[in-house]
């Protein structure tokens, strides 16, 4: 355990308890204590998440919805229960509307494949924009060509913030569909969603928020925000992988065609036809993930005791401390350097390629994710082939983003 910079962090956030919580903190990397700084891809567990996924093989292991026995019953009522705590989450209207899928990316895909691939007619038009993930360009691709729709992008500007005027402007009659991320993965920008949905309503379309990067830092509240799809991993957010959230809206959901076939999601079958579940069964075809279902909840659970609020300011101070730090490395550039975002900072280092930096700082036992971050399309509209990306969660200290700023010093030197 380091010894942590209490001060640095506001009263009443005990920086020191909430570590305590996260085993994998403890732990050594190449001889030094691990400073962990990838947490837009995915973030580390708390102990009572990985008890759960424990607790659940060891103790009441069965399928949920087909037994009558005690076990499946447990099973049941705990998978059952993490709807809920999605539902209060992002409150939802119904826990209906709360679709379980593997994460984001499936949750994108349901949507492309069954809402967008039934509505969108020849000329019609989605918008989506210049700093999405490819798991929020590639699926609209597809689905774009096959139904001879455009697909249509809101450009970046310099700063990495979404032109909004180009928003409008692309904006018509044909637009069908909006899908935008809520916080960039590659620079923590923060979008402006709720105009977006307000200005895309106002033209009839449809609006898709990939939450993947917002739901772990931002309060999400799908029926302030007006969305009508709202996607995001479990991951990211504490708990177990392949797992992930679809929320959509009951009247949208209810009228789209079903997306994979098989048990759990028909009401009742013969050779000449099948009628489907209700929501949200109707789209959780097969043996759903449980035991990360049910270890999400206590993933919620543990944010909800921390606070959103709590956890932005203290994440918000690890920002402000690491963005001033780097900007004093000379030929230091961040990417996406704007005051509307959370938990990530990306840069690049004039003369020296961001692996070389990835490799030394591990070496330092300090993990970073440098790439382009599955936004290629971004990276190209910088003119870079990557960036090194830092990104903060409720755990780390600015103590940590000192040892990074020692070990890139050090980098820097060594590789210019
Ligand atoms: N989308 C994840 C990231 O940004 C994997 O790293």
């Amino acid at each position: 355990m380091m010894n942590t910079t209490i001060e640095a962090t506001f009263k009443g956030y005990d920086i020191e308890s909430i570590r305590k919580d996260f085993p994998i903190l403890n732990r050594k990397v190449k001889g030094y204590p691990l400073v962990y700084f990838d947490n837009a891809a995915t973030s580390q567990k708390p102990q009572s998440v990985i008890d759960a996924l424990v607790h659940y093989y060891s103790y009441n292991n069965a399928n949920v919805h087909r037994g009558i026995h005690s076990l499946a019953e447990e099973a049941t009522a705990d998978f059952e229960a993490t709807r809920d705590a999605v539902k209060s989450f992002i409150n939802a209207q119904s826990r209906e509307e709360i679709i379980y899928t593997r994460g984001t990316t499936e949750s994108i895909n349901l949507v492309a494949y069954t809402w967008a691939k039934q509505n969108l007619a020849e000329g019609d038009e989605v918008i989506i924009s210049g700093m999405e993930h490819h798991s929020n360009i590639v699926p609209w691709q597809i689905i774009c060509e096959q139904n001879k729709a455009r697909l249509k992008v809101i450009p970046v500007n310099i700063n990495g913030e979404l032109l909004m005027d180009e928003f409008e402007n692309l904006l018509s009659d044909r637009t069908k569909l909006v899908a935008v991320n809520h916080v960039s993965n590659a620079m923590g920008t923060v979008n402006p969603v709720k105009t977006i949905i307000q200005k895309a309503h106002a033209k009839g379309a449809v609006v898709l928020i990939d939450g993947a990067q917002s739901a772990m830092h931002l309060d999400i509240d799908v029926q302030d925000l007006d969305c009508d799809f709202f996607a995001f991993s479990s991951h990211k957010l504490l708990g177990p992988t392949g797992m992930g959230i679809l929320y959509g809206k009951k009247e949208l959901l209810q009228t789209m065609p079903v997306f994979a076939g098989g048990g759990e999601m028909i009401r009742e079958v013969t050779f000449e036809k099948t009628t489907y579940n209700d929501l949200p069964y109707k789209f959780e075809a097969g043996t759903p993930n449980i035991a990360d279902a049910i270890a999400l909840k206590p993933a919620i659970d543990y944010i909800n005791k921390i606070g959103k609020e709590n956890i932005r300011r203290h994440e918000d101070m690890l920002l402000a401390h690491a963005t001033k730090k780097l900007k004093e490395i000379e030929g230091l550039k961040v990417i996406g350097d704007n005051d509307h975002k959370v938990s990530v900072v990306s840069f690049v280092i004039e003369g020296v390629h961001p692996q070389d930096i990835g490799v030394l700082l591990d070496n330092r036992g300090i993990a970073v994710r440098t790439g382009h971050h599955c936004a290629e399309p971004l990276m190209n509209h910088f003119c870079i082939p990557g960036t090194i990306r830092a990104s903060f969660a409720l755990y780390n200290t600015t103590e940590e983003i000192d040892l990074m700023m020692e070990a890139l010093n050090r980098a820097v030197k060594v590789l210019r």
